[in-house]
């Protein structure tokens, strides 16, 4: 969820669930959904360890969050399971380049960014939802940086 950014966009009728493992981002959510006059299920947790059943939800959303889960693999795992069969995934995140020159100096740089901000900018967030397991379709939006990743549980 992080600070709620996202709220103001979703459809009205839409029964939401967020979490985020920092109460404090919780608390900022909480209170731009007090304003937007949404009800939402706020629920403090770990990514990587979901308190959800299987195939409970239709969609999982999530914008500028993978750079910061400490293991996004096991992240994109938890998604996969608490999907319904036919559910759908939509990510915006950005991802390390692909492209020479670019991609090599984004991971040389990853160490000190992680360091002082916490995030990572070299994830190879598309190779990992293919590796666990989504159907996964992707759109450039910033040069193949940052990503719209369209998936499904296949
Ligand atoms: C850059 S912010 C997200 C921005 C978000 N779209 C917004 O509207 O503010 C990343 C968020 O992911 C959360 N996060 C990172 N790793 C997480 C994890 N393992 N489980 C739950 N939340 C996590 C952070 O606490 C942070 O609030």
């Amino acid at each position: 969820m992080g600070t709620g950014a996202n709220l103001p966009f979703y459809p009205e009728g839409l029964s939401l669930t967020a979490i985020d493992f920092s109460s404090g981002m919780l608390d900022r959510a909480r209170e731009k959904a007090k304003q937007l006059d949404l009800e939402v299920e706020f629920r403090l947790m770990d990514i990587q360890n979901l308190q959800f059943a299987n195939h409970t939800f239709d969609t999982v959303i999530s914008s500028c969050v993978f750079c910061s889960v400490p293991d996004p693999r096991r992240g994109l795992i938890e998604i996969h399971r608490v999907l319904k069969p036919n559910g759908r995934l939509m990510m915006l995140e950005h991802v390390c380049s692909e492209r020479p020159v670019i991609g090599p100096m984004m991971n040389l740089i990853n160490p000190l960014i992680a360091r002082g901000l916490g995030e990572n900018v070299n994830r190879q967030t598309g190779k990992i939802l293919r590796e666990v397991g989504f159907a996964v379709d992707e759109e450039h939006l910033w040069v193949d940086i940052v990503r719209l990743f369209k998936a499904e549980p296949s």
